[in-house]
């Protein structure tokens, strides 16, 4: 593991807090390095889709992954109930209700209430984004609802694959806030 200088300039002697958490807060959760984590632990969404799960947040209902697609196309048209952020970590795409693209490096804040569908371009080989999204939202097929997603259905299917690939669910009840 690399390891970093904490040297810093520091002439009034600052010290860490003595009590940085309360008694009844929750640990934190840090991943050092997202591009070292082993391909086991992404888990699979539909072809070529895949997300590796960041935080669950069970009691305000939000989840926050990135999102990892290896193939063009369509991937959802879905309504959201609850605002979205995003920003963009490699390749490239857009939603078919917008004039933009979205490229690396881009940050996108979607409304609650929007209905979008995503899609990512025939010459984007793998794109990668970290989304936070709160409360949840249904896939649609022109005005019928399809299926719905959120915290708790990300959970679920995470605890599928860690289950099937026998990984360790502890790992999963880490990123439970
Ligand atoms: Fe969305």
């Amino acid at each position: 593991m690399q390891v970093y200088s904490r040297k810093f300039h520091n002439p009034r002697g600052v010290q860490a807090a003595v009590n940085p958490l309360p008694p009844d807060a929750r640990p934190d959760i840090f991943f050092g390095n997202l591009s070292d984590i082993d391909d086991i632990r992404w888990i699979p969404q539909a072809d070529g889709v895949a997300f590796l799960p960041l935080c669950f947040g069970v009691t305000q209902g939000y989840y926050v992954n990135l999102l990892r697609v290896r193939k063009s196309g369509v991937l959802s048209c879905h309504k959201h109930f609850g605002a979205v952020h995003a920003v963009v970590l490699k390749g490239r795409w857009f939603y078919l209700e917008h004039e933009e693209m979205y490229t690396e490096g881009s940050f996108i804040m979607e409304p609650p209430g929007e209905t979008h569908t995503l899609v990512v371009p025939d010459d984007v080989p793998e794109m990668i984004t970290w989304f936070h999204a709160v409360a949840g939202y249904i896939y649609l097929d022109g005005d019928n609802i399809v299926g719905h997603e959120d915290v708790f259905t990300k959970i679920a299917s995470a605890r599928r694959h860690y289950e099937e690939n026998g990984l360790d669910q502890r790992d999963l009840d880490k990123l439970i806030r």
